[in-house]
């Protein structure tokens, strides 16, 4: 299937590990021109000694972050794709009422707040290439939790921010989708300092328990099986595609079968 791909100006955010590295390859393996940010660039570095990729050092979870990265973007043209995946987790062990102002307003800037603002300085260049925005949400949009409640809360946020923006920017040829992953294979759930391990030390259980616990508790994967980065990023390359032209305001669920309602 040619996507038609070739020499567009890509976007994407939070780009040096997990769903948004694996995001700026499959583009860039499609022949377009990928601007990649992250806090760190190291695998962004090697990347771009095979691709057209170029890493940009940015916070995108502060203003300067967003608009940085997109002007880092115009300078090779306007943009035809901005992926919004940037997005952060912490778990919240203590219950809801403990989430302090601070890691509320961390989690809206991380996961609602890059998103808002990157796209709204990528803006003039999508009109004018006639472009697409994919978000990165999550199941946790309509999966509330109160271990996640911040970010289960923003990514709500983003699901409901997405859709106004596709019935405004429809009529002016830009268009807008949301890819909600269930659990997938990165950093996020199996780092160091991620949902896994932070889950396994306060419960005094291994990791591999924590995952199972986790996952069975939401009633288990039908595919028996977490997605993995490419296979989000397969959907993006579709959804930013004119293969999927009269696709937005979607939001496309990919979980292995976890959410079980219609
Ligand atoms: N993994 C899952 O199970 C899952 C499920 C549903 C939805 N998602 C969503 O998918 C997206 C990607 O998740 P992931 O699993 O790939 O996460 P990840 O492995 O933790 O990677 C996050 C990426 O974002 C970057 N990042 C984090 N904070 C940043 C900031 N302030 N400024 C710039 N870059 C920042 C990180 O790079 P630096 O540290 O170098 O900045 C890294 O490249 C997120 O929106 C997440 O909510 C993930």
């Amino acid at each position: 299937m040619d996507l038609n791909l070739k020499n567009k100006v890509v976007v994407v955010t939070g780009a040096s590990r997990g769903i948004g590295f694996a995001t700026v390859k499959a583009f860039a393996q499609e022949g377009a021109r990928v601007v990649a940010g992250a806090r760190t660039t190291g695998p962004l570095e090697e990347l771009a000694k095979e691709y057209d990729v170029v890493p940009v050092v940015a916070d995108l979870s502060t203003p300067e972050g967003a608009t940085a990265l997109v002007a880092a973007a115009t300078e090779l043209g306007p943009v035809d794709v901005l992926v919004n995946n940037v997005g952060a987790v912490q778990p919240r062990l203590a219950g809801v009422a403990a989430v302090t102002d601070e890691e509320w307003l961390a989690a809206l800037n991380a996961n609602l707040l890059s998103a808002v603002r990157t796209t709204r300085a990528a803006l003039p260049g999508l009109v004018q290439t006639q472009g697409t925005i994919v978000n990165i949400g999550s199941v946790n949009a309509i999966l509330a939790d109160p271990s996640i409640v911040d970010y289960a809360a923003s990514k709500a946020a983003l699901a409901s921010w997405a859709k106004s923006l596709s019935k405004e920017l429809g009529p002016q040829g830009v268009r807008v989708n949301t890819i909600s992953p269930g659990p997938v294979e990165t950093d996020l759930w199996h780092g160091a300092n991620g949902m896994a391990e932070t889950i396994a030390g306060a419960m005094g259980i291994t990791h591999d328990e924590a995952v199972a616990a986790v996952v069975q508790g939401l009633g288990g994967f039908a595919t028996g099986r977490f997605s993995r980065p490419e296979e989000i990023a397969d959907l993006a390359l579709f959804l930013a595609s004119e293969r999927s032209g009269n696709m937005t305001g979607a939001d496309v669920t990919i979980d292995g079968g976890l959410i079980k309602t219609i």
